[in-house]
């Protein structure tokens, strides 16, 4: 893994979308995250797009996850966030962006079928994620399979309580969803893992120093032979080894 500790949230986004602004410009494959903290990375390639620095055009887009049975209409529903908050701003077809589907009358077909765009699509050239307090990717909460594919799961009651702040109320946080799994992001060529503020830290000091363990679903990045992690200061203030990654660093071989 490569430990990036950056001194804002703002240099997260900046270095988060500098890998993917080079994925971009080839027409990859992106995978797409939902949730707060890649609003800045998208900002920032939005802000790139409109002066010109980076296309969209031959890129497809694939989301990690979306909420069982809300409609697509509904604002927090990730069909939207994905469209809002990033690919309705950039130059993608939008017949490109691809988002599980929650509302299928067979979900386990529609997932199968979810996997298989993926394959067709050549696969996820570089997928971005965020950590969940708990350690979760994706939807991929605590217990998760390490070689899990897109399927519909349970989520944890802390993700339920996280996530109602983007609700009315807690009640109204759908408790299932549709989710890769982390055998679905194993497969992507390059994973970008990025994290901000301090109720992070735990989480990003078990990805990266504890065991690769299910009870850590974010602990698969130990394995994946090309992963990045971008964090601030803060999500970074947990880690034991942190002078060590700054210092690899500023001494990158030339
Ligand atoms: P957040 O969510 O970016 O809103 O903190 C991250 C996640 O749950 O994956």
């Amino acid at each position: 893994m490569e430990i990036i500790v950056c001194d804002s949230p703002h240099d997260v986004a900046v270095q988060a979308a500098d890998i993917l602004q080079g994925y971009a410009n080839e027409g990859g494959v992106l995978g797409v995250a939902t949730g707060s903290t890649p609003l800045l990375t998208y900002q920032e390639l939005i802000r790139r797009h409109k002066a010109g620095e980076v296309s969209f055009a031959g890129c497809t887009m694939f989301a990690l996850d979306e909420y069982v049975g809300l409609p697509i209409e509904h604002e927090q529903s990730y069909y939207r966030v994905i469209h809002d908050e990033f690919s309705d701003h950039v130059d993608i077809d939008p017949a490109d962006v691809h988002i599980p589907n929650g509302l299928a009358d067979d979900v386990p077909a529609a997932c199968a079928g979810y996997e298989q765009a993926i394959v067709d699509a050549g696969g996820i050239d570089v997928q971005l994620l965020g950590i969940g307090t708990n350690g979760h990717v994706g939807f991929n909460e605590p217990a998760s399979s390490l070689s899990s594919l897109t399927r519909m799961k349970t989520l944890h009651p802390q993700t339920v309580v996280d996530n109602a702040r983007f609700f009315n109320s807690v009640d109204e946080v759908p408790i299932h969803v549709v989710t890769q799994g982390l055998g679905t992001i194993q497969r992507a060529g390059q994973l970008v893992l990025i994290a901000t503020g301090e109720h992070k830290a735990h989480a990003v000091a078990q990805l990266v120093e504890g065991p690769l363990s299910a009870a850590c679903p974010a602990s698969v990045l130990q394995i994946h032979p090309h992963a990045t992690v971008i964090v601030d200061e803060a999500a970074a203030s947990r880690l034991n080894n942190v002078d060590y990654y700054k210092f690899i660093q500023q001494n990158k071989p030339q």
